[in-house]
């Protein structure tokens, strides 16, 4: 019997914005280089790849994945943030004087969460031909066990009033009701399943006025029913983002991972051991 554990590490918001930035750059070949020396067997990057919304900047990520061996459906899972999707100069100052409609806005929204997917296709569905989106499962058979990794998409629109920073997130109920379905859920359980979003279940603020008007516009729209969905689903863990600090808390029995920021911290990732019996261990590393 093979008792080994998997090991995967997930990092998250990288904010790259061009090649300029040469420091940056030589900091994640440095942290794919560990990855590799350290036999991680998945990477999870849980969105904001870009600062700018910015596709030459998914281009740098898919690149530096590519040159280290990692650009691989088996190897490696992105989901899209925020960042990748809204470019908030450009919504605030053109948006919304031409296309006041908010329709339109979401549609385009939907349009560039497409353009992310198609883009990096290979590592949803394994082939460059594909068009599949969000949400998405990929059932791996690790030599151990069977991980599901569940993605959903929770880039909610720029919309002046009700979320004027572009960082409120919210998960469509069709991508909920898509897990929802008995045939998904019966297909998931002989896996270890983990959730996959970029926004946070909780942002973590102080009791002060200032921060929790500042935590408003950042919080996930539909905490309660995605976390109804992933309990319905099994699922012992979440991997997000977005809120830029390593962290992990439990909520109702699922444990919530915040994959910090590469590009603030870009020596930390978060490490987790998931054993053949479904028991995991996590922690936050340094790299020397
Ligand atoms: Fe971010
Ligand atoms: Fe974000």
């Amino acid at each position: 019997m093979i008792t080994e554990n998997v090991k995967i590490a997930h990092i998250s918001d990288l904010h790259f914005s061009g090649k300029q930035d040469r420091r940056q750059l030589a900091d994640f070949d440095y942290l794919l280089d560990y990855f590799n020396q350290a036999n991680v067997d998945h990477l999870i990057i849980s969105g904001d790849l870009s600062n700018n919304a910015d596709s030459s900047d998914w281009r740098l990520v898919k690149e530096k994945l590519e040159c280290h061996g990692l650009y691989i459906w088996e190897k490696c899972t992105i989901i899209a943030g925020n960042h990748d999707v809204i470019n908030l100069e450009e919504e605030m100052r053109f948006y919304n004087a031409l296309n006041p409609l908010s329709l339109l806005r979401k549609i385009a929204c939907e349009r560039r969460i497409r353009e992310f997917c198609l883009f990096f296709q290979e590592l949803i569905s394994g082939n460059t031909a594909g068009n599949k989106g969000f949400p998405f499962i990929k059932i791996i058979n690790f030599p151990s066990l069977k991980i599901a990794f569940t993605a959903l998409n929770s880039v909610y629109p720029w919309y002046p009033a009700d979320n004027p920073l572009g960082a409120r997130g919210l998960i469509a109920e069709s991508q909920l009701n898509a897990l929802s379905n008995e045939r998904v859920l019966s297909s998931l359980r002989d896996s270890f399943v983990i959730g996959l979003c970029h926004h946070a279940y909780k942002v973590y603020g102080t009791d002060s006025l200032i921060d929790k008007a500042f935590d408003w516009t950042m919080e996930l729209k539909n905490r309660e029913p995605f976390l109804a969905v992933m309990k319905l689903m099994q699922a012992k863990l979440v991997l997000h983002g977005h809120f830029h600090r390593f962290q992990s808390y439990t909520v109702d029995g699922v444990t919530f991972i915040n994959g910090g920021s590469f590009r603030y911290e870009p020596k930390c990732y978060s490490e987790l051991l998931v054993s053949t019996t479904g028991s995991f261990v996590q922690k936050f590393v340094t790299l020397p």
